[in-house]
């Protein structure tokens, strides 16, 4: 553990001016908008009074544009939390603080002459692990959005460690850190509420003008959302599946499954994407009730915390990413941001056509990703 430390530390200290993670794989470039949606009907999961749940959103979009430029991957304020919480989290030596406050994502600006967005994809809503904020997601989402997707991260309040919002006020996550499944299941309810508040404000046009002042009062379109997630947000993605008609499609990221699906079960497409030789018991016990195409894949070489972007942040830095093996996997991290994207866009592209298929998603393709395997397969 000391020698992981020194290394690392050696590393950051020669970044202090940032350093910048790949550009994103796909088609496209992607321009950045953060901001909040505010629903003042609801309490929070842990709140006796009725507090304004104000979701705190990154809005990945599709653009092509002439030239880049690097904004910051963290606020200072999440970035400074990051570092203790995770050496208590995984008992690591390492302060991570600097890997999250260096980093820098490639994106285009609204206001540049040369970038112009592409209008009205398909809308993916991204619900991180539990705890964890957002931004712990944001290459994972612009390499989604560069293949013409708009992916918006959601910061669930009360779950995620800590949000800064943009004028600098902070909120802590108020729950256990070790939490019951009772416990998990009120916070995977808040999830499956707020997706579906994030869904009607799509089209309140007042809303939508506040969040992303470059588009103006437009509403977005409905009829091509769906959900994915990381741990209990994969959960969330698929519960809120099961409760709101509009999501058409759920992923699910190695997240065990809590809460219960509609007595008549699921009717939109499920993928299943788990660590290496994950047999998740809720994921076996919901097989039966998703009654559309459905696909359980894993992923050789990772573990849970593999599906974040922290083995990206590791290698952008220069890390030896193999001190990490143990928790993180030894995936090459493009490989498996490359693999999300793909079976992302592959799911979602045929769960909005209604035709979910083709060579990749059938495992035709064995040499294209050779870590994934099917695990189960049903219905298309
Ligand atoms: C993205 O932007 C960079 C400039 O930073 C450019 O070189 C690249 O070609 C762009 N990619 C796409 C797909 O537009
Ligand atoms: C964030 O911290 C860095 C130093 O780590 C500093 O250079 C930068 O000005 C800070 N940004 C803000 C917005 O305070
Ligand atoms: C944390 O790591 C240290 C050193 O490897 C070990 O002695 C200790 O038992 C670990 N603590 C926990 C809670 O796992
Ligand atoms: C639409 O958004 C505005 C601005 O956030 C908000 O005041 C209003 O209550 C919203 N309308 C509905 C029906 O949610
Ligand atoms: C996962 O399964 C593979 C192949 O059966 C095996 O080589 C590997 O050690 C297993 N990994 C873990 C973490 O159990
Ligand atoms: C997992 O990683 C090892 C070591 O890098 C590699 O040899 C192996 O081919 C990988 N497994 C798969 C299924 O890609």
């Amino acid at each position: 553990m000391q020698s992981m430390r020194s290394i690392f530390l050696l590393l950051l200290a020669n970044t202090t001016a940032g350093y910048l993670v790949p550009n994103p794989p796909g088609k496209y470039n992607v321009t950045l908008t953060t901001g909040t949606l505010v629903d003042y009907t609801r309490n929070g999961p842990c709140t006796a009074t009725p507090t304004p749940r104000a979701l705190m959103l990154s809005v990945f979009q599709p653009a092509t544009c002439a030239s880049t430029v690097p904004v910051s991957y963290m606020p200072n304020k999440t970035a400074e939390y990051q570092g203790p919480f995770l050496q208590t989290q995984f008992n690591i030596s390492a302060n991570l603080t600097p890997l999250f406050l260096e980093a820098r994502l490639p994106v285009c600006l609204h206001d540049s002459s040369g970038c112009s967005p592409l209008d009205d994809g398909p809308i993916l809503l991204l619900s991180p692990g539990y705890g964890i904020p957002r931004l712990y997601y944001s290459v994972i989402a612009s390499a989604i959005a560069s293949e013409g997707f708009t992916v918006i991260t959601i910061d669930h309040p009360e779950d995620a460690n800590i949000i800064t919002y943009p004028d600098g006020h902070v909120v802590y996550n108020n729950g256990p850190s070790n939490p019951t499944s009772d416990v998990y299941t009120r916070y995977l309810y808040a999830r499956v509420a707020d997706a579906s508040f994030i869904i009607d404000q799509l089209s309140n046009a007042t809303a939508i003008a506040e969040l992303l002042p470059q588009r103006g009062p437009r509403q977005f379109p409905t009829d091509r959302v769906a959900m994915l997630g990381h741990s209990l947000g994969g959960a969330s993605a698929v519960i809120a599946a099961g409760q709101d008609r509009r999501l058409r499609g759920a992923i699910d990221w190695d997240g065990t499954l809590f809460g219960s699906l509609p007595p008549s079960g699921l009717s939109q497409p499920v993928l299943y994407m788990s660590e290496a030789n994950a047999t998740d018991p809720s994921w076996l016990a919901a097989w039966p009730q998703l009654k559309g195409p459905k696909l359980w894949v894993a992923v050789a070489n990772t573990t849970h915390e593999s599906f974040t972007d922290a083995l990206t942040l590791l290698q952008a830095v220069g890390q030896n990413t193999a001190a990490f093996a143990d928790l993180l996997g030894t995936i090459v991290p493009a490989e498996l941001v490359r693999i999300l994207a793909a079976y992302t866009t592959a799911w979602m592209n045929g769960a909005f056509t209604g035709k979910v298929g083709g060579p990749l998603l059938q495992g035709q393709e064995p040499e294209r990703f050779p870590e994934v395997s099917t695990v189960m397969k049903d219905n298309f």
